[in-house]
């Protein structure tokens, strides 16, 4: 069986990107992706696309109206494709059963309901999104139940691996693409049929290809390994604080190990460690937490949760060392914040580390000024007032202003707060920025990125994470380091 008609029920930050590069890749395939979203629709037709990622827009505008549609025609779409994927969001639940852990398989549902009701021929169906183990199951129990006469589906897990920033690299050089499927001879079909379609530009060794169950758990396993990664390494920080180690040294001294490696451990010039965020690690852990418990395994259930206590702990132990640094107080204090998404190269916010450094700073009454390079005023707002994290909108709108420029932003502040790892950070002159603050004047380096000797020798009191910073400094004017 071959593959001439794709529909993908989705446009968001794994739909879109995905399905443009496959139809970039495939002329020879039509590929329409669907949302119930007029809008996000709109903009995937426009110049302005709804996501931004280094590289979509150029092949988004190669092939769209060519073999790419965005459409919220749904029923047609579905109706026309031999595959569909299924790219709907799975957040944590936040109601019912399972409530802050479970994913919450709604939109999947729905998303299953509406094939069933217009297929009128055989299809495949694809589960791209993050889904607990056994969702193949529930979707194909769904269609099965409510299939037209003739018609039959098999149910393959295709997830997605990409991360967002680098996406299109990503998506052009998958480390493998991991497909999952009955192993039946129809089963056996299906995975052919999607492995066709990645092999016009994936290497055949980098197919991976298993059953149902075993694909849909590697990939929460290997979200889990990376957000594991990430509290060790932050956990190790706080240690490194305690005993006057550096955190940077440790990493790389670790990562130089063939067997540990030194990716997410950021070794030498940009180490992360705000925390973890995106819309993947929490809430990809979470559901493994919730998945273990179901399965009565607690003990590993204990284990994963503790991935996520680290996490919280290294936001709450920055915000709480922001607080300490500020003589205890930063009640009607003016304090900036750099960045705002989740990490740099992107405008998504979800889960970003920002949120909570700043509603805690809300929390005790500063003033906070925000600036982001790509995320807007309508966004920030919506995080920061949203009610897992805020019972009091008013406040926020109070407290907090957005500034479309980084020098605005610092103007008359007590400190600077580097949530993101933007580029652009790093090349800012620190010293203008130092002149227009109140003295003294703090920098907190959330993301360990910039050159702390030369903002301590500008003046800056430096606050960073992971390490003990020499403090002969502290308060000496500007005019002192000429
Ligand atoms: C992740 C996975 O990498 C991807 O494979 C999966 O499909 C989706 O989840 P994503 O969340 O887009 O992708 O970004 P990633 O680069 O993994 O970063 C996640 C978070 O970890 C970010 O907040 C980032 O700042 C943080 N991080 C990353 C660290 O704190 N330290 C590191 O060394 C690396
Ligand atoms: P992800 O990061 O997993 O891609 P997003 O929230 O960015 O998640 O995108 C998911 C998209 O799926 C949203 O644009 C949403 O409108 C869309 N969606 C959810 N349910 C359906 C559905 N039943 N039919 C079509 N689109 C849907």
């Amino acid at each position: 069986m071959s593959v001439r008609n794709i529909c993908c029920i989705g446009a968001g930050y794994v739909g879109g990107p995905s399905c443009s590069v496959i139809a970039y890749k495939c002329p020879d395939i039509t590929v329409s992706v669907v949302d119930l979203s007029q809008q996000r629709i709109d903009q995937w037709n426009s110049d302005n696309l709804p996501i931004f990622e280094p590289g979509l827009d150029e092949i988004v505008k190669s092939v769209r109206g060519k073999n790419l549609f965005f459409s919220t025609d749904i029923d047609k779409s579905i109706q026309e494709a031999d595959l569909i994927f299924i790219c709907v969001n799975t957040p944590t639940k936040s109601y019912g059963l399972g409530k802050g852990r479970a994913a919450d398989l709604k939109y999947i549902e729905s998303a299953a309901r509406m094939i069933a009701n217009v297929s009128c021929v055989s299809k495949i169906v694809v589960e791209k999104s993050t889904v607990p183990v056994k969702a193949a199951e529930s979707i194909s129990n769904i269609l099965r139940a409510n299939h037209k006469p003739g018609v039959k589906y098999q149910i393959l897990s295709n997830p997605e691996f990409l991360a967002e920033g680098t996406a299109v690299t990503d998506l052009i050089n998958p480390d493998r693409v991991l497909i999952g499927g009955e192993q039946t001879p129809e089963g056996l079909v299906a995975i052919k049929a999607l492995s066709d379609v990645y092999h016009r530009w994936v290497p055949e060794e980098n197919i991976v290809t298993m059953n149902t169950w075993s694909s849909e758990l590697s990939k929460l396993a290997a979200n889990a390994f990376l957000a594991q990664r990430i509290s060790s390494i932050n956990a190790m920080s706080a240690v490194c604080e305690a005993t006057g180690a550096d955190v940077s040294e440790v990493a790389h001294a670790i990562g130089k190990d063939s067997r540990i490696g030194n990716k997410f451990l950021k070794a030498s010039v940009a180490s992360i460690f705000v925390g973890f965020g995106g819309s993947c690690f929490q809430k990809d852990v979470l559901n493994l937490v919730y998945l273990c418990e179901c399965l009565n395994l607690p003990e590993v259930a204990a284990y994963w949760q503790q991935v996520i206590n680290i996490n919280d702990f290294q936001r709450r132990r920055f915000a709480n060392r922001i607080i300490e640094c500020l003589f205890n107080t930063v009640t009607n204090k003016k304090i900036a914040i750099f960045g705002f998404a989740f990490k740099k190269d992107t405008g998504d916010t979800r889960e970003s580390a920002a949120i909570y450094v700043a509603s805690y700073l809300i929390e005790e009454g500063a003033q906070i000024r925000i600036y982001d390079p790509k995320v807007d005023r309508a966004q920030i707002f919506s995080e920061l007032t949203h009610p897992a994290v805020c019972n009091n909108p008013d406040r926020v709108e109070e407290l907090v202003t957005i500034c479309d420029d980084p020098y605005r932003a610092a103007e008359e502040t007590h400190a600077v707060v580097v949530c993101t790892e933007w580029d652009e950070f790093v090349t800012y002159d620190y010293k203008r920025l130092y002149e227009n603050m109140l003295k003294p004047a703090f920098l907190f380096d959330g993301r360990v990125i910039l050159n702390h000797q030369s903002l301590m020798d500008i003046g800056f009191h430096v606050e960073t994470i992971g390490k003990r910073l020499a403090r002969n400094n502290v308060n000496r004017p500007i005019a002192a380091t000429n």
